[in-house]
């Protein structure tokens, strides 16, 4: 495999540059912090949408299209000599310079042509619905140059599902308005729509164009629009078709001159009885004021400084210096980084994630805000009461809800048996955060029905007791529709290749599947609960969840050990999966990792030969995967996971969510060499080099899945960018590996290191208070000896909560 690099970090300015626009798969970015989002890939393409990518995007994108990555934020120059767009596509004129750098928030792409450099800053200010495209033209040559300069977005009829099947309606509701500089998209703005979308530019436009044909030529392409390459626009003004957005701007640069235009993508919804300023006329003062608020150069700076003392802010909160840049970068910037876009997107929109399929997820999100809730406290809070409000009264819940109705999502249903568990996972790491117990009263519907609102202890209260009254013929959790892992359908039973594994009708009815999976995250949350509990003076309820716990570990023991490794789960009829009396798939990741994140049966040996038996059999150059060996057959009765190909995706792919699990057994074993080992295994950056090819995906975050030992081609990444490995991996090296737990009353420090470790300090905020915290591991791998704060020696390793700057040592 060729060694070609495309690209490189650059820490001082916490960016990843790509000096290649061809790298092996596009590589995006994420811009928007709340409401408005978009995605850019290292082309300028991508999308944006409020909110919702199913119900309300904004701009049209062609998923898995020729060629790749097909639709974005344009621009195109025509110096008369050449045609070429400053991020190469969709030109594809050779540049004479070319970068991009994703940054926090933002992107830049330059391109230079001719003696001419066009800079695109693209970034959403905090607290608006827009996203600015400031393009910075310099005439670096000697000559006068003297451009045509065109914009181009492609609208989206709002509903990306329906933009992309119902053509019969499509082609006849789009509608524009053409305002000045601003072109506005308002198809279906009626009585019953009210919001609509504009592009601005901040200068005297020459022309514009609005009907997609017109402007590219029916026979075209992205690559050689009619328009653009005749140089003259056709003031087109579209009525049904494809409704676009091009501006038309003659640019004059003397030689040294250089002139920047801000170009505003936004979005707006107006109040249902100040929709119109005339008959069919939208009112546009919203969006006036949304102009007049980033309409020159200086307002635009301002804007970005602000985003970029956010993030400053947000980063600050930890940051280690260990010495070793290839940590240090993914704890301090792309780790942390990645967790708040996870938080914000759940699974719903990436280059894998089409935005139309999924919600935001129940398990999901929880794991989500464990990666984010150091970050910004109060909106996890906020998605907390918003998961907990999907539940049903008996503690089951809807396996995902619509961000932009905050409503259960009937297609998919409920039935996993997980579910419930997590919200306990994520609440108690909200508590341990920010020490709001407070959030415990707050009174939550169940599925969203007023006048059923009980309190969030109680809803948690009813998730453990899901666990406990869903019991199968081994005293284990049975699994309903699935665990954590969604494509082990063991109720599913399904011959029919029309049926979506997701959402066909399960029969779970007199079904005897158990997932250990769930045995040990119950055990895990369980004693989370016992904890929350005691801290709570309800001693009668940890009593009560305390005996269930130890019940399920008993279980565990007598029926969910398989010798060398913890089984995976029980069939419909009772049969083991995940044993070595298997013919395929004798040992599972998920249950080694929950189980020894249990510690269930340490004392007797299990946890340690849990743990060499996922190095023996589980581990590859690149990860651990998810079963050894891969099915080579479909199973009737146990479903998605044996219609993939061997090596990928829950078929023994390395699935990184579930790498961290086992890692985090390992910490808790007190093996700081294996969990480094199998921790750098997935950590981007350590693989950047080697994977530049290889890999394919994004080298500055973590992808869903790397292709397994028994695929064709092990080593390939795929589902970057949104997967519950941000969270996992975040929580393993801050908690685990570099040892710093939030707990009730203070901050935990118990790291689990390999004995190569050198002194390494974190900065840590915590509530009102915030550490200086340097580690001396003096060659151990686990440990801590004596904590001194402030100059004087504490009892145990728990940092006592107390406001104000602290100094804290720490020998191991
Ligand atoms: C994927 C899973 C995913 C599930 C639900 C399956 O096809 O393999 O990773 O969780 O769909 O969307
Ligand atoms: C991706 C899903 O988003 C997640 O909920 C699930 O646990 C994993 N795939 C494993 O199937």
């Amino acid at each position: 495999m060729e060694n070609k690099r495309y690209g490189h970090f650059d820490d001082q300015q916490r960016e990843y540059v790509i000096t290649d626009p061809r790298t092996p798969w596009p590589w995006i970015n994420y811009l928007g912090n709340e409401d408005f989002f978009s995605l850019i890939s290292n082309t300028a393409g991508g999308y944006s949408f409020y909110k919702d990518a199913k119900f309300r995007r904004i701009t049209r994108y062609r998923y898995n299209n020729v060629p790749m990555d097909n639709g974005g934020r344009y621009f195109y120059i025509n110096d008369g000599q050449a045609v070429w767009s400053p991020g190469w596509k969709p030109m594809k004129t050779p540049l004479d310079f070319y970068e991009c750098r994703h940054g926090m928030g933002y992107t830049r792409i330059t391109g230079r042509k001719n003696g001419v450099e066009a800079s695109v800053l693209f970034f959403v200010p905090l607290k608006t619905w827009a996203e600015v495209q400031k393009l910075t033209l310099t005439n670096q040559s000697q000559e006068v140059k003297t451009l045509k300069l065109f914009s181009f977005e492609e609208w989206c009829l709002w509903n990306a599902a329906t933009d992309m099947e119902n053509f019969q309606r499509n082609f006849s509701t789009g509608e524009v308005e053409i305002e000045g500089s601003t072109i506005y998209h308002k198809t279906e703005y009626r009585e019953r729509r009210n919001h609509y979308a504009y592009y601005h530019v901040n200068a005297e436009i020459q022309g514009f164009d609005t009907d997609r044909e017109t402007f590219v030529g029916l026979y075209n392409e992205f690559s050689n629009p009619d328009a653009v390459m005749e140089g003259r626009p056709r003031n087109s003004h579209a009525h049904g078709w494809s409704p676009i957005a091009s501006h038309y701007i003659e640019v004059t640069l003397q030689p040294g001159e250089s002139k920047d235009l801000i170009f505003l993508l936004g979005y707006v919804e107006n109040e249902q009885d100040k929709k119109f300023s005339a008959p069919q006329v939208i009112n546009k003062d919203k969006a006036h004021a949304t102009i007049e608020k980033l309409n020159t150069t200086e307002k635009v700076d301002m804007a970005f400084a602000q985003l970029c003392d956010y993030w400053d802010r947000l980063l600050d909160i930890y940051h280690v210096s260990t010495g070793n840049p290839k940590l240090d970068r993914m704890v301090n910037i792309w780790n942390q980084y990645q967790c708040m876009v996870t938080f914000n997107f759940s699974r719903s929109a990436s280059f894998f994630e089409s935005g139309v399929g999924r919600g935001m997820g129940f398990r999901d999100s929880n794991q989500d805000l464990v990666g984010f809730v150091h970050q910004i406290p109060p909106r996890a809070r906020e998605r907390i009461i918003d998961i907990a409000s999907t539940q049903f009264p008996d503690g089951g819940c809807y396996h995902q809800y619509q961000p932009l109705t905050k409503r259960g999502n009937n297609d998919i249903g409920g039935g996993f048996n997980d579910d419930p568990c997590w919200l306990i996972f994520g609440t108690v790491a909200y508590i341990k955060e920010t020490g709001d117990f407070s959030i415990l009263d707050e009174m939550v519907p169940f599925d969203n029905q007023p006048g059923s609102e009980v309190t969030l202890f109680e809803h948690l209260k009813v998730s453990m007791d899901h666990v406990i009254n869903n019991l199968g013929p081994h005293l284990l959790p049975l699994i309903g529709r699935a665990d954590w892992n969604d494509c082990l359908n063991l109720n599913c039973f399904s011959w029919d290749p029309n049926e979506s594994f997701q959402t066909t009708e399960n029969k779970s009815e007199g079904s005897k599947a158990e997932s250990l999976m769930i045995a040990g995250l119950f055990v895990v949350t369980g004693k989370q609960y016992v904890e929350l509990c005691r801290k709570l003076g309800k001693d009668a309820e940890a009593d009560r969840m305390q005996q269930a716990v130890d019940a399920m570990i008993a279980a565990v023991k007598k029926d969910g050990w398989d010798g060398e490794w913890y089984l995976r789960a029980y069939d419909y009829f009772g049969r083991k999966i995940g044993s070595n009396e298997c013919e395929e798939a004798k040992i599972f990741i998920e249950s080694q990792g929950w189980c020894t994140m249990a510690e269930i049966g340490a004392e007797d040996g299990m946890v340690g030969k849990a743990l060499d038996s996922c190095k023996k059999y589980l581990e590859c150059e690149h990860g651990m995967v998810l079963n050894n060996p891969a099915f080579t057959k479909y199973i009737y009765e146990y479903g998605e996971i044996s219609s993939y190909p061997e090596g990928y995706k829950e078929n023994a792919g390395i699935f990184c969510h579930n790498n961290p699990w086992v890692i985090i057994g390992e910490t808790l074993a007190g093996r700081g060499n294996d969990a480094w080992s199998h921790y750098a295994k997935i950590l981007p950056s350590y693989v950047e080099e080697k994977y530049q090819t290889l890999h394919k995906v994004e080298p500055y975050v973590n992808c869903q899945m790397v292709a397994g030992k028994d695929a064709f081609r092990p080593g390939e990444g795929k589902n970057s960018w949104l997967t519950g490995t941000a969270a996992w991996m975040w929580l393993t090296v801050s908690q685990y590996i570099l040892g710093i737990k939030p707990q009730y009353d203070g901050l935990q420090i118990d790291p689990c290191l390999p004995e190569t470790a050198k002194d390494y300090t974190i900065q840590r905020r915590f509530r009102d208070a915030e550490y200086t915290i340097t580690i001396h591991p003096n060659g151990s791998q686990k440990g801590v000896k004596q904590v001194v704060v402030d100059g004087k020696a504490i009892e145990g390793n728990t940092i006592p909560y107390a406001a104000g700057k602290h100094i804290v040592e720490v020998t191991m």
